[in-house]
């Protein structure tokens, strides 16, 4: 007796798991028919995907052994179907990296952030290697933690971390919002994680992070409020920025625009960048990158540098910098390495670029310090082959300030059609200043001192120089 009844229970609880399993496939199935129920967002999809030149006409490509590929199945995977509320309020990380994980997976997929909700994830890593041609489809809104104590104390760096990942477009008509206005001025909170992590001073997020990751486009979408840096590419090559925003307000200490470390081959254009620092700043590393068309301000301008700081090596080249349009920044053009750096800074050129009440239109400072005071140091980055063409409009402060190591002299630099005139904000100094700073001028030059500037190019000059340049081959 007792015997037949433990069979019927087994029975019964084999029964029961069939149906568990047949009912949770057709809820995957219904899931996937669902996103697309009733709207073209495949059609959507490949409209907009102009990214990285891949081509729709052409047959999907077949399955690769070991993927979870269904050829008739969406390739759209929208957060909202993996679980998250978007209601700005609820945690949808896990969601977002469910739908990541899934899309991932399948060739040519969607990652979609509807429109209309607004999703808060924490500090995430959206991690590859992945099928091609991923899509990250932002119309809605991401939103960062908003409280600082609530970040969590190993995430620091970043919020939103891309890493390994190639072919890959970020698009949209939605909005990245950092949330960042507590790290921006001094409170309990933020006194509260210094004190946590004295190794770390000043650490805050940079909103959008990607590392190691090749061919990625970022168009379309707004950047705002970021805790610090809003958009960082690092170790990363084949890039290509367009058409973005980029918006926190100029108190907001620390607020990069765009940042590019040891990044090369990079196109940054049509975008608008105001913030509290630099709209674009190129660090060490980087090489062949285009910026044109870009409207910056209020911010510091576009920077090479900070470099060679605490002795370190530097290398920059190959930099096209055209075509841009500065409003109320602190600087317009500029180069700063630190005291007793090594390397160079070689092939760099700034034309046509278009200046209203900039501080200091036209900037090289080799002696730069973030505090009052820096010790001096023997030993630069190298400066040479710095072309400046067509920089028109008003400045506030000073014209040119070519401020050169007194031990490797800045060489081949030419200033071509500089036209500046005072703003009506104007204090300061007429004069262009330009120390140990060798090459040629050509007219227009306006003010008239630009012109007896510059010191002529001697080849024993070069020669000194170009001996500082070797670590960087
Ligand atoms: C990326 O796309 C390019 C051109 O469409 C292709 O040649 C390359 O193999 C792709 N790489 C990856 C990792 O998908
Ligand atoms: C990047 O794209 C180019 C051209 O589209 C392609 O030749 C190259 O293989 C791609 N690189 C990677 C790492 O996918
Ligand atoms: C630029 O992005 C906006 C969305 O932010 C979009 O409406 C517009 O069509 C885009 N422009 C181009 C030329 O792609
Ligand atoms: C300087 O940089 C530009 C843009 O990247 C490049 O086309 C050119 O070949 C470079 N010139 C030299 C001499 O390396
Ligand atoms: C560094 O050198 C400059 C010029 O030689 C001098 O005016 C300045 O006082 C020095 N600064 C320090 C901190 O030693």
């Amino acid at each position: 007796m007792r015997r037949d009844k433990s069979l019927y229970l087994l029975a019964l609880v084999a029964i029961m798991f069939l149906v568990f399993i047949t009912s949770s496939i057709t809820s995957v199935e219904g899931r996937k028919h669902n996103v697309n129920k009733g709207k073209p967002r495949k059609h959507r999809k490949d409209k907009n995907n102009k990214g990285n030149g891949a081509s729709h006409s052409s047959p999907a490509p077949g399955p690769l052994p070991g993927y979870d590929y269904h050829p008739t199945g969406s390739n759209i995977f929208d957060v909202l179907s993996f679980g998250a509320k978007g209601d700005g309020v609820s945690d949808d990380s896990k969601a977002l990296l469910a739908a990541w994980k899934a899309a991932c997976k399948v060739p040519e997929a969607t990652v979609e952030i509807p429109s209309e909700f607004k999703f808060l994830v924490k500090p995430i890593t959206l991690q590859g290697p992945c099928m091609p041609n991923l899509v990250f489809q932002i119309d809605g809104a991401l939103l960062a933690p908003p409280k600082v104590g609530s970040w969590p104390k190993s995430s620091l760096f970043q919020w939103l971390n891309f890493k390994w990942i190639q072919n890959f477009t970020i698009q949209g008509t939605g909005v990245v919002d950092g949330q960042g206005s507590q790290w921006w001025t001094p409170s309990d909170q933020i006194y509260y994680i210094q004190k946590k992590f004295k190794h770390i001073p000043n650490r805050k997020p940079t909103a959008l992070r990607f590392y190691s990751s090749y061919n990625v486009t970022v168009r379309d979408i707004k950047i705002i409020n970021s805790p610090q840096c809003h958009l960082k590419f690092d170790s990363s090559g084949g890039i290509k920025v367009n058409n973005i925003t980029i918006s926190s307000p100029e108190s907001s200490p620390n607020t990069d625009g765009i940042h590019l470390q040891n990044t090369r081959d990079v196109e940054i254009l049509y975008s608008n960048i105001g913030c509290g620092d630099d709209c674009v700043s190129i660090q060490t590393g980087c090489s062949n990158v285009h910026i044109h068309h870009i409207n910056c301000g209020p911010g510091h301008g576009i920077s090479l540098g900070g470099l060679g700081k605490d002795k370190s090596v530097a290398c920059v080249s190959d930099i096209v910098v055209e075509k841009i349009s500065l409003l109320n920044t602190l600087a317009g053009v500029r180069i700063k390495t630190w005291q007793g750096g090594m390397g160079s800074v070689k092939n760099v050129s700034f034309s046509n670029i278009q200046v209203s009440d900039v501080k200091v239109p036209i900037i090289i400072d080799q002696y730069y310090c973030d505090k009052n005071v820096c010790k001096n140091q023997t030993g630069a980055v190298a400066i040479s082959g710095v072309k400046y063409d067509q920089i028109i409009g008003t400045y506030s402060v000073q014209p040119v300030h070519l401020a050169c190591s007194n031990d490797i002299p800045c060489t081949d630099v030419d200033l071509i059609d500089i036209q500046l005139k005072p703003s009506l904000r104007y204090r300061g100094f007429h004069q262009a200043l330009c120390w140990n700073s060798y090459g040629k001028s050509q007219a227009p030059l306006l003010p008239s001192s630009i012109d007896s500037c510059l010191r002529r190019d001697g080849g024993s000059v070069k020669r000194i120089a170009r001996s500082r340049e070797n670590v960087c081959f």
